[in-house]
């Protein structure tokens, strides 16, 4: 069953003002795509978000499922720039869907539904998900081998909402290999537990093997290094309203999200994750 609601508002609800201070303007809490070297984590995000609306078939006009949608940054963005007709987001974040309200974002609707009870009204024409499949599986479930069903659950669903011909534009994050060194495990373990908890990092060929017989591979692009380079700015971000965040939240809160941004750092640095982007086409 992956994260429960509870595990979910550990890892988001901290405060919206907490987040706002090291995330980009639009709150993107996912990898951004670094396209030239001097590029800013604002210009960076938004080459992701025009990337994945590209793999999902985004067109003026058209209606959108964003699952795991945050703070709502790919709903505002499908909004303004792509001109959809409505993007519709789903979050498990009270405090995510407070943040999305508050924008009043044209065409743009959200709810607090976990994916497993999400019932549309009516199919979308396209449908984007970036970096929530990572709440999917449990440690403990991907260690008994009930991952994969689950995430293939996750396809059907996905399937089942969205029309014929329709494409889905994903972004997940990759485990690639355990480290071989007693702190990077230990930091790996706190970033999983503590600040992710219920939650585990996808094996590329699971996501190969699970799509099936729902969704088509047409491209998968990866981007490690654009990873690591986002959770580093986020990381400088973070320590440069170190003041702030201490009086505000306190040493624990400040301590476990360096730790956890360090983590980042070091796990795309050294090949432990990696990211992918995902464009796949429905099998009718
Ligand atoms: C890492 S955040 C990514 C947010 C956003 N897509 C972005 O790029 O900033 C993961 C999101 O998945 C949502 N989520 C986790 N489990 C979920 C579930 N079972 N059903 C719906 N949303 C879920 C969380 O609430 C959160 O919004």
């Amino acid at each position: 069953m992956g994260s429960t609601q509870d595990q979910v508002e550990v890892s988001y609800d901290v405060g919206n003002e907490f987040f706002r201070l090291w995330l980009d303007e639009r709150m993107n809490y996912t990898s951004a795509v670094y396209l030239h070297p001097n590029e800013t984590l604002e210009q960076a995000q938004l080459n992701k978000l025009r990337i994945l609306s590209e793999y999902a078939h985004v067109q003026p006009g058209c209606s959108v499922i964003d699952i795991g949608c945050g703070w709502g940054a790919n709903l505002e963005f499908m909004s303004l720039e792509r001109k959809v007709g409505r993007a519709h987001g789903i979050t498990l974040s009270t405090e995510q869907w407070t943040e999305i309200t508050r924008r009043k974002i044209p065409n743009v609707t959200a709810e607090v539904r976990d994916y497993k009870e999400f019932k549309p009204a009516e199919k979308f024409d396209a449908a984007t998900c970036i970096c929530m499949m990572e709440h999917i599986a449990s440690p403990e479930e991907a260690r008994s081998g009930k991952h994969i069903d689950l995430y293939r659950d996750f396809f059907r669903r996905v399937h089942s909402w969205t029309k014929p011909g329709a494409y889905f534009g994903l972004q997940t994050i990759l485990r690639n290999r355990m480290p071989r060194n007693k702190k990077d495990i230990e930091d790996i373990g706190h970033a999983t537990y503590v600040i992710f908890p219920g939650g585990i990092t996808e094996r590329m060929e699971d996501i190969v093997i699970a799509v099936n017989p729902y969704w088509e591979v047409m491209e998968m692009k990866t981007r490690r290094e654009d990873y690591g380079r986002t959770t580093g700015e986020w990381l400088k971000r973070l320590r440069d309203h170190k003041t702030e965040i201490l009086a505000k939240w306190g040493q624990k809160v400040f301590d476990d999200y360096d730790r956890y941004l360090s983590t980042c750092v070091n796990a795309f640095d050294k090949h432990y994750q990696s990211l992918a982007q995902w464009s796949l086409r429905r099998i009718d």
